[in-house]
């Protein structure tokens, strides 16, 4: 089974969370974007919601597929998140930010009352942290951050280099105009000593740790899609 029939899997799985009338916050990636063709199919079949994209690139999509886009700003509070992940573990802790984004897909998942990821089944891990954590930092003293950067990492045990995102030779600018730091930490035991330390770094913008954010992920293999809870 091909990824991207997974990734259609858990979409159209869950799609079945969304009901007439919902605000929804719409993910960016690959498998979000398979949500936003299953979304827009329903939604031209009558289906009336209307969507916060998370990037530009999601919003760019919505458009051309016929699904109706709003703001933050005219809707503080959205009913459902529904965003793809580049790791998930049984906490449904998750590590975001691969495609850029985790800046304003933190802010929409927020500001939602559930957050549902959807993922193929390789994105299930033991512990964070194979994947490089994305922290997004403005670009004023970007050499003092990264240093601030390491040595709060390396207080918590964590090291491993830290690499500035680059697209065709630029460095790559997110939706807000920041740039990224991909960190490879390797596992990270204390998401949450990581993330507060982050967090303390004024250069910081956000990181793409996701913590307590996401309600439920549908998981999809080779036997479909399947959903899966926090462990306790
Ligand atoms: C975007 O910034 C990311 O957080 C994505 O949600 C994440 O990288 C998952 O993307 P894929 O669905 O393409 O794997």
């Amino acid at each position: 089974m091909d990824a991207r029939t997974l990734k259609i899997d858990a979409a159209r799985e869950a799609l079945t969370y969304v009901s007439d009338g919902m605000k929804l916050g719409i993910g960016t990636g690959s498998t979000a974007e398979e949500f936003v063709r299953l979304l827009a199919v329903r939604v031209s079949q009558g289906l009336s919601v209307v969507g916060v994209p998370t990037s530009e690139r999601t919003a760019k999509l919505c458009r051309e597929l016929g699904v109706p886009l709003s703001t933050l700003d005219d809707i503080p509070h959205l009913d459902l998140t529904i965003d793809g992940a580049d790791e998930i573990d049984p906490a449904l802790s998750l590590i975001k930010g691969g495609g850029g984004a985790l800046l304003r897909e933190k802010i929409v998942a927020a500001a939602s009352d559930r957050m549902i990821v959807i993922a193929d089944a390789s994105k299930l891990v033991d512990t964070l942290g194979a994947f490089p954590l994305p922290i997004e930092v403005n670009r004023f003293g970007l050499g003092a951050t990264e240093h601030a950067i390491k040595n709060a990492a390396r207080d918590l045990g964590l090291d491993g280099p830290l690499t500035l995102r680059m697209t065709n030779g630029e460095p790559f600018a997110t939706d807000g105009g920041h740039l990224i730091f991909d960190a490879s930490f390797g596992r990270i035991p204390d998401t949450r000593a990581i993330s507060d330390a982050l967090h303390a770094i004024p250069g910081v913008v956000e990181h793409g740790l996701f913590l307590g954010l996401a309600d439920v992920a549908i998981v999809a293999d080779a036997g479909g899609a399947r959903t899966v809870r926090a462990a306790q």
